[in-house]
């Protein structure tokens, strides 16, 4: 059995839909969440799609992602810009793993400007509302095929 995508999600994302549509979009995370199973199904991948906003929680499932997953998602919300444990934990992994954002920080406040995250990332995807999501499965999936 080819091991699943884990796709995580950090504070306040399960508002998506009503918070700040101007700046997120208006798609809710339950939208991503179908469309990420969806598009993943079509390359023979599962979806284990998680959000908390709780920091210890994202480190476990961090965790479990790199014992049982062939590669992680994560879009960190604010712990992007704060967390040194979110960034330990994805130096332990040796799966792909890929930091996405809807927004683009580097256009927003200068505090959104550092990630703790990109660091320990393979590859960033930011900018591209709710489409980020896809274009961060896709950017996973030709890792794992090559
Ligand atoms: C975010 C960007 C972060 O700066 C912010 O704290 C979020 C969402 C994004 O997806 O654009 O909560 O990660």
């Amino acid at each position: 059995m080819t091991k699943p995508i884990y796709i995580l999600n950090g504070p306040n994302l399960n508002l998506l839909g009503t918070r700040e549509p101007e700046i997120y979009g208006s798609e809710t995370l339950a939208d991503i969440e179908a469309a990420c199973a969806e598009s993943a199904k079509e390359h023979g991948y599962n979806t284990v799609f998680h959000q908390s906003n709780i920091e210890g929680e994202i480190v476990d499932m961090i965790q479990e992602a790199g014992q049982k997953g062939s590669a992680l998602i994560l879009n960190p919300a604010a712990y992007t810009h704060t967390s040194v444990a979110i960034h330990d934990a994805l130096k332990t992994l040796d799966i792909p793993a890929i930091e996405i954002h809807l927004s683009q920080p580097a256009k927003r406040e200068s505090f959104r400007r550092r990630s703790f995250v990109s660091e320990a990332c393979t590859g960033t995807i930011s900018g591209f509302g709710a489409n980020s999501y896809d274009l961060g499965l896709h950017a996973v999936i030709n890792l794992l095929k090559t």
